[in-house]
């Protein structure tokens, strides 16, 4: 088999073939597509049928499990999750604003593998954010405002009792456990060398970050804000559409994500595992 890795033509990913992620892959092939995760920051890989296993299997390629706070994993399998909306589901949207997985943790996974599993016919694509793209092309005089900072990133306005999936969040499918532990912080560089590739890129954005390291509040909060919109401006913007039986794995430190809507009167299922960060990152 010949792995094919097709480009989107936008700001990040690659659609990749060749490849049955059925079987165990042999060493070649993984680095081939780790190679190909690097240059790409999200790869997408039609027609697999995977089982539960299958996607532990091909998660543990990249490195370990990550650490899964706050949403209960299916039964039988710790590691895996279930990123679920029913067909008349009323609540928010799960995951709806930008931001990189579980970066308020000391090592956030590295990457995100998640498999479409009941895929609604219209909508629910995730859109990603080519985070080294923002940087690159940043005005001169905001990058100089913001290298050298500190953001504070927290899981509390997500995950606290208080928070967006906490005691008032009604009706939701998915297995969702609020807890005061989101209320800890921790502190990132904002402007940051990608672990493997070296290349400098934004981590992280507004939500998770809840300020910055030596700016009051204020100060911190209309930067996040003026941030966010550049972060993330349509050029540095790849839409995915999903397909089912396709798995898709992103580089959480090269990108943002965020779910979209529009499929409302239809179900959509998804299995998610984290790849866990690399020594040191
Ligand atoms: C996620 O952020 O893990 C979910 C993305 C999606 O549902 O499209």
């Amino acid at each position: 088999m010949t792995l094919t890795i097709a480009p989107s033509g936008q700001a990040c990913g690659a659609r990749v073939t060749g490849v049955d992620l059925t079987k165990p892959l042999d060493a070649r092939t993984v680095a081939a597509i780790r190679a190909a995760w690097l240059d790409h920051h999200v790869l997408s890989f039609p027609d697999q049928r995977l089982s539960a296993e299958d996607l532990e299997r091909f998660t543990g390629y990249f490195g370990g499990f990550g650490d899964d706070p706050f949403i209960r994993p299916i039964p039988g399998h710790d590691h895996i999750i279930a990123v679920r909306r029913r067909a008349d589901e009323t609540a928010p949207l799960f995951a709806e604003n930008w931001h990189s997985d579980w970066s308020f943790q000391e090592r956030p996974p590295a990457g995100t593998c998640l498999y479409g599993i009941t895929i609604p016919p219209v909508g629910g694509n995730t859109e990603f954010s080519n985070q080294h793209a923002a940087l690159d092309a940043m005005p001169a005089e905001l990058r100089a405002r913001v290298e050298g900072l500190q953001a504070i990133h927290s899981a509390r306005n997500g995950y606290a009792p208080s928070g967006m999936y906490g005691a008032n969040d009604q009706g939701r499918s998915m297995d969702i456990r609020s807890d005061d532990e989101a209320l800890k912080t921790q502190l990132h560089p904002f402007v940051r060398a990608h672990p493997e590739t070296g290349r400098l890129g934004l981590f992280g954005c507004a939500g998770y970050i809840i300020g910055f390291d030596g700016l009051d509040d204020s100060e911190g909060l209309s930067l996040l804000y003026e941030l966010i919109q550049w972060q993330g401006r349509e050029e540095f913007r790849y839409s995915h559409v999903w397909e089912p039986d396709m798995l898709v794995m992103w580089d959480n430190r090269s990108v943002l994500h965020r779910a979209t809507g529009g499929y409302d009167g239809h179900d959509r299922l998804l299995h998610r595992t984290t790849i866990a960060a690399w020594d040191g990152v």
